[in-house]
C-alpha cells in the first residue's frame, strides 16, 4: 500500500500537479490572484494587446524585485493594454539552484495547463451567454468567436496572445512550456529571457531555444566565469549581449549583474533609445566591433525584424541611457 501511495506522488510530481505555482493578474482593472483552474476573473482583458507571464528563477520572487519593476514599467509605461500574469513558484525554486532545476519541467507543466486552460475557457462558444458582460458586446463577441472556433488557427482574443517573459531559471521554464504548446492550438508568440541562468549538463536539453516561440529575444548580462548565473551562448533568434555579456557598468558583483537582465528590460519600456547594433560574429561582439543595423532592445512588440547577435553598451544607472 505504502508502495502504492508512493507511486501516485511519484506520478503526480511528474505531471507537476503537486508543484507549488501561484498566477497573479495585474492589469488596468487591478490585481487579482488567479486559480489554477482556469476560470476567469472578470479583470482578466479579452481584447488587450497580448497576455505576459513574468517567471522568475532561483530562489524565488522574494528576494529581487524582478516582478514589480518589470511589471509597473509595462503596465506604466508601455502604452499599451496588457493583462500582466504573475507566474509564483516561489516554493519549488527556493531549496537550492539543484532543487529549483529539478523543478523547472512540473513549473512549465503546470504553466502549460494553465494557460491551455485559459484559451479553452475564453474561447468557449458557450461563456459568452453566461457572463455578466452588456449585451451589445455579448453578440459582438459570439459572432467571432464561432468563426474562429472553425478555424481552430489562429487565438480568437488577442489576450490570447501569449508572450513569457523569464529571468534566470525561469527563462527555461518559458523555453520548455513554449515547445511543449508549439505542437498545439495554444502558441507562444514571444519569449523574452533575461540571462537565462546556467544548467547541468543533464538539463540542458530544457534550455531555451530560437524554436520555444515565434520570436525569441534574450538578454545576455552575466556570462563570464564560473560563478556567473548566466549563458553566454546565442539561445535566441536575437540575443542581445549588454556591455559584451559580463562586468556590467555600475556593478561589482555577479548578482548585480544578472539582475540588470531585467532592469534593462523594464528600462526598454522607458527608454526607446536603448538599441544595438548587430554583430557579424560573437568576436566582433566581444571586440565591440559591432557596425551592423541597429535594433531596439526589450520592448513587448510580438516581432522584431531583427535577427543574430547584437551589442548594447549602456550607462550605469536606471534608465541607462
Ligand atoms: C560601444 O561603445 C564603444 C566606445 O564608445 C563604441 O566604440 C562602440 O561602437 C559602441 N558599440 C555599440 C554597439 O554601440
Amino acid at each position: 500500500m505504502l508502495k502504492f501511495i508512493i507511486f501516485v506522488a511519484a506520478v503526480a510530481v511528474c505531471y507537476g500537479q503537486t508543484v507549488d505555482v501561484r498566477y497573479t493578474l495585474h492589469n488596468k482593472n487591478g490585481i487579482v490572484s488567479m486559480p489554477g483552474s482556469g476560470a476567469i476573473p472578470n479583470q482578466f482583458e479579452e481584447d488587450a494587446q497580448s497576455t505576459i507571464f513574468l517567471i522568475h528563477g532561483y530562489p524565488g520572487n522574494t528576494v529581487t524585485n524582478f516582478f514589480q519593476l518589470v511589471r509597473n514599467a509595462i503596465l506604466e509605461h508601455s502604452n499599451q493594454n496588457v493583462n500582466v500574469i504573475e507566474v509564483d513558484w516561489t516554493r519549488a525554486a527556493g531549496d537550492s539552484y539543484t532543487q529549483a532545476s529539478n523543478n523547472m519541467q512540473s513549473v512549465a507543466n503546470n504553466l502549460g495547463v494553465f494557460m491551455q486552460q485559459l484559451y479553452t475557457e475564453i474561447t468557449n462558444p458557450t461563456r459568452t451567454t453566461t457572463t455578466t458582460k452588456t449585451s451589445t458586446s455579448t453578440t459582438e463577441t459570439s459572432t467571432t468567436e464561432t468563426s474562429t472556433t472553425e478555424t481552430g488557427t489562429q487565438p480568437v482574443k488577442s489576450g490570447l496572445t501569449f508572450h513569457l517573459v523569464g529571468f534566470d531559471l525561469g527563462a527555461h521554464v518559458a523555453g520548455i512550456v513554449g515547445r511543449k504548446l508549439n505542437r498545439g492550438v495554444v502558441r507562444v508568440a514571444r519569449i523574452t529571457g533575461l540571462n537565462p541562468g546556467r544548467l547541468r549538463s543533464q538539463l540542458s536539453m530544457q534550455r531555451l531555444t530560437a524554436n520555444s516561440a515565434s520570436y525569441v529575444e534574450v538578454i545576455h548580462t552575466d556570462t563570464l566565469g564560473v560563478l556567473a548565473n548566466g549563458i553566454g551562448d546565442r539561445m535566441g533568434d536575437v540575443d542581445f549581449y549588454a556591455n559584451g555579456g559580463n562586468n556590467q557598468p555600475g556593478c561589482y558583483s555577479h548578482s548585480c549583474c544578472h539582475d540588470r537582465a531585467f532592469e534593462l528590460f523594464a528600462a526598454s519600456m522607458i527608454n526607446p533609445l536603448l538599441s544595438g547594433r548587430g554583430c557579424n560574429s560573437m568576436s566582433q561582439m566581444n571586440l565591440n566591433l559591432c557596425r551592423g543595423s541597429s535594433l531596439r532592445l526589450g520592448g513587448i512588440e510580438l516581432s522584431k525584424d531583427g535577427n543574430g547577435i547584437y551589442r548594447i553598451n549602456t550607462s550605469r544607472r536606471f534608465p541607462f541611457y
